[in-house]
């Protein structure tokens, strides 16, 4: 798979699409969103997104808009949107006849940054979280910054908490840009050698371990405790400020259980309190975090907390299994800040 960091996608993609035979090409776009270059040139599909919509019911729409264009085996699909759109516009692909090629142009920051990269498609199953899905990479990947400009600012927000935790996870350089770069302004241009950045460390991660049995866990950092706190909202919470919180509390015990430095919690706790606000969470609820933490599907033994956390930045250490006491303390720091 490559990457493109693209000021102009129509440019970027032509030759791409020119390796298929015209009629082979369909595009699946998140219906609130535009691309008449795209959508009036090729048959077209728009679907709105919501994690509802994230169902076998939408994949199935999907194949039989593939089925009607006759698209056969040598065929593409163009996913333009968010995350919904490119994880269930990969699966779709992904399956289509044992699988066709699919683009992935990626319209928000969380997808430019995190769900349009690394292969996992999918998915929610009986109301699991992308608990049906498969590893398959799209062929391309397009990041332009155009998408960003129409983006509301908790989205951006989102995207940014997951740029946060890869600059924490991978070198000092890069979470010193990050803390750097102004958030009032929300300046799309400046932020794609930093997003740049991230989708190249994400890729270098999941290059050495495609289908995470062990090293891709560095990319968990800030998951353990922002999964819980993202279920326990029912999803009201955007993802990416789930994860900032998370951080906060795994950072916590990353200072009290491998001696990391203060700094950069102290750091992203400033950050936090400044754009995402605290998180609400009443006191009765934080033992049902720890109950949900206990559940986590990336745990390897049944009620073992199970984190990722950094000895300093850019020094993450998976596999750190902390006590129920443990998680109740993080918790009780992030709800006191
Ligand atoms: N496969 C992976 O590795 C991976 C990683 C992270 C997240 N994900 C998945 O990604 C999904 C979340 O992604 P998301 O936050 O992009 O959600 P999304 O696709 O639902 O998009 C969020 C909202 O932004 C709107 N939108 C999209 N592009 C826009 C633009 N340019 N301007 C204005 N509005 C725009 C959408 O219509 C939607 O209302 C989840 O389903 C999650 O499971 C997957």
């Amino acid at each position: 798979m490559s990457k493109m960091m693209c000021a102009d996608i129509i440019k970027a993609l032509q030759p791409i699409v020119a390796r298929y035979e015209a009629e082979q090409v369909g595009v699946l776009i998140d219906a609130a969103l535009e691309c008449d270059v795209l959508t009036s040139r090729f048959p077209t599909l728009r679907m709105e997104v919501s994690e509802e919509r994230k169902s076998l019911e939408k994949v199935e729409q999907i194949w039989d808009f593939l089925f009607a264009q006759g698209i056969t085996r040598r065929g593409l699909l163009i996913c333009i949107g968010g995350g919904v759109i490119t994880d269930i516009g990969g699966f779709a692909a992904a399956t289509y006849k044992r699988g066709i090629d699919y683009i992935n142009i990626p319209t928000t920051l969380l997808a430019m940054i995190d769900a349009s990269s690394g292969g996992k498609t999918g998915i929610n199953y009986h109301g699991l979280k992308n608990s049906v899905g498969c590893f398959a990479p799209p062929v391309e990947t397009l990041i332009s910054p155009q998408w960003l400009k129409t983006l509301p600012a908790a989205q951006w927000l989102s995207g940014f908490g997951e740029m946060l935790k890869t600059g924490l996870i991978s070198q000092p350089a890069l979470w010193h840009q990050l803390l750097q770069y102004d958030l009032e302004v929300m300046d799309s241009e400046a932020l794609m050698p930093l997003i740049e950045q991230c989708v190249a460390c994400k890729e270098s991660i999941v290059a050495a371990d495609p289908k995470e049995t062990g090293p891709r866990k560095v990319l968990n950092f800030g998951h353990t405790f922002g999964h819980a706190l993202e279920e326990l909202s029912l999803d009201a919470m955007p993802h990416g400020y789930a994860v900032v919180y998370g951080l906060i509390a795994e950072l916590y015990l990353s200072v009290t259980n491998l001696g990391c430095p203060k700094e950069p919690l102290q750091q992203l706790t400033q950050l936090m309190l400044h754009y995402y606000g605290r998180p609400q969470c009443k006191c009765s609820e934080r033992e049902q975090l720890v109950r949900l933490m206990q559940q986590d599907k990336k745990n390897e033994r049944t009620a073992e907390i199970n984190c990722t956390l950094i000895r300093e930045v850019g020094m993450p250490v998976i596999n750190q299994v902390i006590t129920p006491a443990e998680a109740l303390e993080a918790l009780e720091y992030l709800f006191s800040l």
